[in-house]
């Protein structure tokens, strides 16, 4: 499968005030050396808990912030685009192959606006199409996201949690983009609902050919939707593999606590349900060496004081752990 997007080294860091008494800013390392490819026609999940830099991740690519350093590349039609030297009208053109699903349905929807109104809107921002070519758009990218035309002049408080992610998934594919970044797309959204969204999103990659990253804090809905996983934590990449291999023989300590974290039901069986300790890593004071060192029951010397690289474990597996060859780590079992 070839790429569609490359992410090297990706690098973001906020400066925050230290506070009233404070002469020092604090710097926030929220993404940090983050690299990764994504095949065409796949979905890389990025999972980690609250706070370690996804949304920024997805934020990064999408070029809604520009980053503290790193490359991106998107590849279109055999075309190599450097995403970082786009800027202007250039970038302002190029967004309509990127786009993003937001992670609220009920905050991002302009309550104002009929959601035929809402849907149209990036069609006419781009000036794509005529009026008429624009109306007929809409209706058929409403009804691939299953919103039935009659709804279409109806304002967005009339609609339920899953129909108002149905109208931001249509409003992303209005332009027909090849890339969408999913943020937390299912999160606020009954389980129920939740795996019509996921099914339906499923159904719109293989009608129209989309490449997904697909953010969420949920192993399950990962597990449920990405091709290959990456885990994040404290802004790094600390494990990517194939979504089977990492969910069952996890090869870095801090993906396994989070399997034994997860609500049990959702994923396969595991042995026991068991809280992650300690406390998530402070992002503007990290530790030397391993980020997740002061959590992990398996650290030794070297992991609190050097900093392990990411490192490829052959057949796609990557982690980043001194100890990844001599730990049997715990996943799920099917
Ligand atoms: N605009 C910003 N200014 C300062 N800090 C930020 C900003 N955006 C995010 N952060 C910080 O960056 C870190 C990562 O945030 P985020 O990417 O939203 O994480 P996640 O999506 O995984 O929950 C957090 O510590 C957050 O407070
Ligand atoms: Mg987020």
């Amino acid at each position: 499968m070839s790429v569609l997007l490359d992410v090297r080294s990706l690098t973001k860091h906020f400066r925050n005030s230290g506070g009233l008494f404070s002469r020092v800013d604090r710097v926030i390392r929220a993404v940090d050396n983050v690299s990764f490819a994504i095949s065409q026609g796949e979905t890389l999940g990025l999972v980690g808990e609250s706070g370690c830099g996804k949304t920024t991740t997805g934020r990064l690519i999408l070029r809604l912030m520009d980053p503290t350093a790193g490359a991106m590349w998107f590849y279109q039609n055999g075309t190599k685009i450097d995403l970082l030297g786009l800027r202007g009208e250039s970038l302002r053109r190029f967004r309509k192959h990127m786009q993003l699903v937001f992670q609220d349905p009920y905050s991002s929807l302009n309550p104002r606006m009929s959601v035929f109104d809402i849907i149209a809107e990036p069609l006419r921002a781009q000036g794509v199409g005529s009026r008429s070519q624009q109306r007929e758009v809409v209706y058929e990218v409403s009804r691939a996201c299953g919103l039935q035309p009659e709804y279409l002049q109806r304002y967005p408080h009339a609609f339920s949690g899953g129909q108002r992610q149905r109208v931001c998934i249509a409003r992303a594919l209005v332009l027909n983009p090849e890339f969408v970044v999913c943020d937390e797309p299912v999160s606020a959204l009954d389980v129920s609902v939740q795996a019509q969204i996921l099914n339906l999103l499923k159904d719109l990659q293989q009608q129209r050919q989309l490449t997904y990253l697909f953010i969420s804090h949920d192993l399950a809905v990962v597990e449920n939707i990405s091709t290959r996983v990456a885990v994040m934590y404290a802004g790094r990449i600390v494990e990517l593999g194939f979504t089977q291999e990492l969910f069952h023989t996890p090869l870095h300590p801090y993906t396994e606590a989070l399997l034994a974290a997860a609500p049990s039901g959702h994923l396969g069986k595991r042995p026991c349900r068991k809280p992650m300790a300690g406390e998530v890593a402070d992002l503007g004071a990290l530790p030397p060496g391993c980020a997740f060192s002061p959590r992990c029951p398996y650290a030794q010397d070297v992991c609190r004081t050097v900093a392990p690289e990411l490192r490829d474990m052959s057949s796609g597996r990557h982690v980043a752990c001194w100890r990844a060859e001599e730990l049997h780590l715990a996943g799920i079992s099917s």
